[in-house]
């Protein structure tokens, strides 16, 4: 037995242990998967936790979202940001609801909204295809792993030689797992590591620059102006006012959603966009 079979043997002996209870955990249907997928990209697991249900509730199938008012599928959305995704989301889904589910990684890539990891996430859990989901935590864990920081083409490679394709899904998610509560950007738990005597370096992944801060951002603008509209339509003056945000900050954020077409301008009037 070679020694990436023995670390995988360790990895997913830890995470029949210790693995987070999440409520996209153990689906196989492509439609919740993508769902908490698309929710991943961009938000910390433990806020889509919270909102996963309910958005499954509303929207229990492709067609379902497909159907749905803009205005309705924004409005379940709420508290997770990046609201473009949802759009994008209910295009994919509209896509699958005419022409059936995509099940290969790179068929799955030419959705609206689905990149490189959300397609090898989508056809590994719901599909069950043994590919690698490398997002940004799997190669800070992968690069350690090396001693040296890899590249996401590099991280890729490395990890589809390392995958363990009888059980890809928990391999995926083990490695998901091992990098948020353990092997962390920074200060990684290495006492507590299942595979740290399999590590080269724990010091050779360079963390990314930290995400500003959301407060007096453009996007906690956009976002208060958008849940703003999403109660009542109105002009920029009252959306100043209901905000409490300065005229100059909800100017931008208006003009960056109608950019989007988030948003839509009836004469002086502001209105989530119903397309
Ligand atoms: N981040 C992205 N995808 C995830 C998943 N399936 N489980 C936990 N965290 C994730």
């Amino acid at each position: 037995m070679g020694e990436p079979d023995t670390r995988n043997r360790a990895l997913l002996a830890w995470y029949h242990r210790e693995a987070r209870t999440l409520p996209w955990r153990g689906r196989t249907d492509p439609w919740e998967i993508l769902v908490s997928e698309v929710m991943l990209q961009q938000t910390q697991a433990s806020r889509v936790a919270e909102r996963y249900e309910a958005f499954l509730a509303a929207f229990p199938t492709p067609g379902a979202l497909a159907a749905a008012p803009l205005p309705d599928a924004l409005a379940h959305w709420q508290g997770l940001g990046y609201p473009r995704r949802v759009v994008r989301l209910r295009d994919a889904a509209a896509h699958v609801a005419s022409h059936g589910w995509p099940r290969t990684p790179d068929a799955l890539r030419r959705l609206p909204g689905v990149g490189p990891y959300t397609a090898a996430a989508v056809a590994c859990f719901a599909f069950g295809v043994p590919v690698a989901a490398v997002d940004t935590n799997l190669r800070r864990v992968l690069s350690r792993w090396e001693g040296r920081h890899l590249g996401p083409g590099e991280a890729e490679r490395l990890a589809a030689s390392l995958i363990d394709r009888r059980r890809p899904a928990d391999w995926n998610q083990a490695l998901m797992d091992l990098g948020a509560l353990l092997c962390r950007p920074t200060r990684p738990d290495c006492p507590r590591c299942p595979v740290a005597s399999w590590c080269t370096d724990p010091s050779a992944y360079r963390p990314p620059r930290r995400q500003p801060p959301y407060v007096g951002s453009h996007r906690e603008a956009r976002g208060r102006v958008l849940a703003a509209l999403l109660e009542a339509a109105a002009t920029e003056e009252e959306l100043t006012r209901s905000t409490a945000l300065p005229r100059d900050r909800v100017r931008r954020a208006v003009a960056s959603l109608l950019d989007d077409g988030l948003v839509r301008r009836d004469g002086p009037r502001l209105s989530v966009a119903d397309g």
